[in-house]
């Protein structure tokens, strides 16, 4: 996706090789005209794949995902990270490892919200190892829900999550995917 691919090259910041902070447009500050555009990208994406239900996890997928909802037309679910006050009741929950932070945590959604009869698309703002999207599906299996795949708007490709999802034939359309970077270049994935 052109728009989004500029956005990272003009205010993306490399911290590190493997690190690259959006909080310009995605992470702190949200670009609302991106956004629509990335939810559109999505809902064109999956128009035909029958999606009842999008699930993210809080908080940098709720912005793409609530835009490819509307697209979509269908409500937007998030996993959240803490014990909620009031959501008790049914809770289908999954740990998640983050090598990044070196810690797990449990995520939670309520059945009431995620049904065995859901068509599922999973949306998250970035893909790296893969555990936050490992931590949706096992959600989804839990529900007994169907998967229809999975929408990330930054695929690191370098990292082994995205690669290694498809190859266990979980469809992911990442709209962007940065094969390499350094301080002063980003190389993206071309499109076939
Ligand atoms: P994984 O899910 O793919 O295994 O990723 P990992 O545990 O390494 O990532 C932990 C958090 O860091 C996630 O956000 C993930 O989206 C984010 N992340 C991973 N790589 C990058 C990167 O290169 N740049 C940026 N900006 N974020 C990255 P989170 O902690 O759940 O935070 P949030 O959703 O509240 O923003
Ligand atoms: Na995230
Ligand atoms: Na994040």
């Amino acid at each position: 996706m052109n728009l989004l691919k500029q956005a990272i090259t003009e205010k993306g910041k490399v911290l590190s090789d493997e690190v690259l902070k959006v909080d310009a447009f995605l992470n702190h500050q949200l670009d609302p005209e991106l956004m629509q555009q990335i939810g559109k990208e999505f809902a064109d994406l999956y128009k035909d794949a029958g999606i009842t239900k999008i699930l993210t996890i809080e908080s940098s997928g709720i912005a793409p995902a609530i835009m490819a909802g509307l697209e979509l037309g269908v409500p937007v679910v998030f996993a959240r990270k803490r014990k909620s006050l009031t959501l008790v009741d049914s809770l289908l929950t999954a740990n998640i490892h983050s090598f990044t932070k070196n810690e797990t945590n449990e995520i939670s959604v309520s059945n009431d919200y995620l049904q065995e009869n859901d068509t599922v698309l999973i949306i998250d703002d970035f893909l790296a190892n893969g555990q936050a999207v490992r931590g949706l599906l096992n959600i989804v299996e839990k529900a007994n829900a169907t998967l229809a795949g999975v929408g990330i708007v930054i695929e690191k490709g370098f990292q082994a999550g995205g690669d290694l999802l498809r190859e266990q034939g979980v469809r992911v359309e990442s709209l962007a995917i940065i094969d390499s970077m350094s301080e002063n270049k980003i190389t993206f994935r071309e499109e076939f």
